[in-house]
């Protein structure tokens, strides 16, 4: 018999935390000379209204000022983020990191707040992020498996798990690159198939649908727009949205049949669109609730400063807010039910319940770390380690894989075609040996 290569689950658990805690002493022990530095001091409150910024005076390390960093603390928890202007610090490397993180995104050269936090409390975790494009990736599938990854024009190494952040408008592209990457048994979070659904605003609503929670009734939008239809089922004003879109740029009022009959005219027919019930006892005001792992790591109203998006990326105002357990239990069963395992869940606040607007399968935290003070990336890092340490596989990129072998059969083999003759003749031969071993 052969020896087994696969890990023992406790095994690699206990190695995991031996590893914490060697790093906490080492931590301990190293003590890096720091300078003082002057930092944004941001809070979402809505009551503190435009002078809710102010500077304060941070220690960063010594070291690091070299990238030329704009620090800032966030909240009232102080979330510290050195936020460096100098992209060469993301590309730093630890020496013996705890594991490999890679973050897909569409931009490295334009990175923003949550890919810069990431990679941050990554380095303070001993945890090696690696901020990477998808667009750079060479896809060649083939039965050799992780030797087979190219990025840049270059072999590169498996990471042990990944976060996709590519938003709604993740391309094709995109979603082959998370696939494959899923394909060689990495860990991948969230999945392609969670991916898929939430992306597309229908496609949620459908398997929200199924199980009957609650959400605003939608339409999909035939071409050419039906005004009547339309008008049948539903009473201005409409919410029409693009069903795969992102910090409100896809959402509008459309207050009249004049203003529908123009904006039909003028919409981009081959890019779906969908018709919503507008909540408007809603306007302006929903809560974000941010599900990791399927529990509820906090939860923020956002009020828009003027219309009826209340996005923070619009300019919407921030704050953390308590959840019942039954706005829990909404926000995990339809993370649940999209198969989301990172998820921020936008929910709307009708007359007698509440609805389900969207859910984001790469929500944006820059608010919601500002409303609650929730550190979002120690919360990722803590399921993803859990996630590692219980179902981490067998990972040695060196060995390549065995393609699949699939016997012949008999009458599949090829026989001798007698000269002259337009017909078959029969094998003479038996039939493969381990088929009819079989
Ligand atoms: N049916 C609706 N009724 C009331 N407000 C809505 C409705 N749909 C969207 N909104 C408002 O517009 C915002 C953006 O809509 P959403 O569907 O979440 O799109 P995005 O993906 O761009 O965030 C929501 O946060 C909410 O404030
Ligand atoms: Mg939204």
């Amino acid at each position: 018999m052969e020896q087994s290569t696969q890990p023992d689950a406790t095994n690699t658990k206990v190695s995991l935390e031996q590893k914490i805690q060697d790093l906490n002493i080492e931590q301990q022990n190293t003590k890096e000379e720091e300078v003082k530095l002057a930092a944004d001091y941001t809070s979402g409150s809505e009551d503190e209204g435009e002078d809710n910024k102010r500077y304060i005076e941070i220690s960063v390390p010594k070291s690091e000022i070299i990238y030329k960093l704009k620090p800032q603390v966030i909240g009232d928890s102080g979330i510290k983020f050195y936020n460096a202007q100098d992209l060469a610090y993301y590309d730093r490397l630890l020496k013996e990191p705890l594991f490999t993180l890679w973050v897909l995104t569409a931009n490295v050269k334009k990175l923003n707040y949550v890919n810069k936090r990431i990679w941050e409390a990554g380095w303070r975790n001993n945890i090696q992020v690696r901020l990477l494009e998808t667009a750079k990736f060479d896809l060649i599938v083939s039965q050799e498996g992780v030797a087979d990854l190219l990025y840049d024009g270059k072999p590169i190494k498996a990471p042990d798990a990944v976060l996709p952040r590519l938003g709604a408008n993740i391309d094709y592209f995109g979603m082959a690159v998370v696939r494959q990457l899923e394909k060689l048994n990495i860990l991948v979070l969230n999945s392609i198939e969670s991916i898929d659904i939430s992306k597309d605003k229908l496609y949620t609503l459908q398997e929200l649908g199924a199980h009957s929670l609650p959400f605003p009734k939608t339409m999909i939008a035939r071409f050419p727009i039906d005004l009547d239809s339309i008008e049948r089922e539903f009473s201005y004003p409409i919410i029409l949205k693009k069903s795969s879109g992102s910090q409100g740029k896809g959402v509008m009022l459309v207050q009249n049949r004049e203003s529908l009959n123009d904006i039909s005219e003028m919409i981009d027919t081959t890019k779906p669109l969908i018709f919503q019930e507008y909540i408007s006892v809603s306007r302006g005001r929903d809560l974000r609730v941010f599900v990791i792992g399927g529990k509820v790591i906090g939860g923020m109203m956002r009020v828009a400063k003027k219309g009826f998006k209340a996005n923070f990326s619009q300019g919407g105002y921030v704050k953390p807010v308590k959840l019942s357990a039954a706005v829990e239990w909404l926000a995990i069963e339809s993370s649940k039910l999209c198969k989301l395992d990172i998820a921020g869940v936008d929910i709307l606040i009708d007359q007698d319940t509440y609805k389900i607007c969207e859910i984001n399968s790469s929500p944006g935290f820059q608010g919601f770390e500002l409303a609650t003070s929730i550190d979002v990336p120690e919360k990722m890092f803590d399921f993803i380690k859990l996630r590692l340490g219980l179902w981490r596989k067998t990972q040695q990129p060196s060995t390549p894989r065995h393609m699949v072998t699939i016997p012949i059969q008999a009458e599949h083999l090829l026989v001798n075609i007698p000269k002259g003759s337009n017909d078959v003749e029969q094998s003479p031969r038996t039939p493969n040996e381990h088929v009819e071993k079989k």
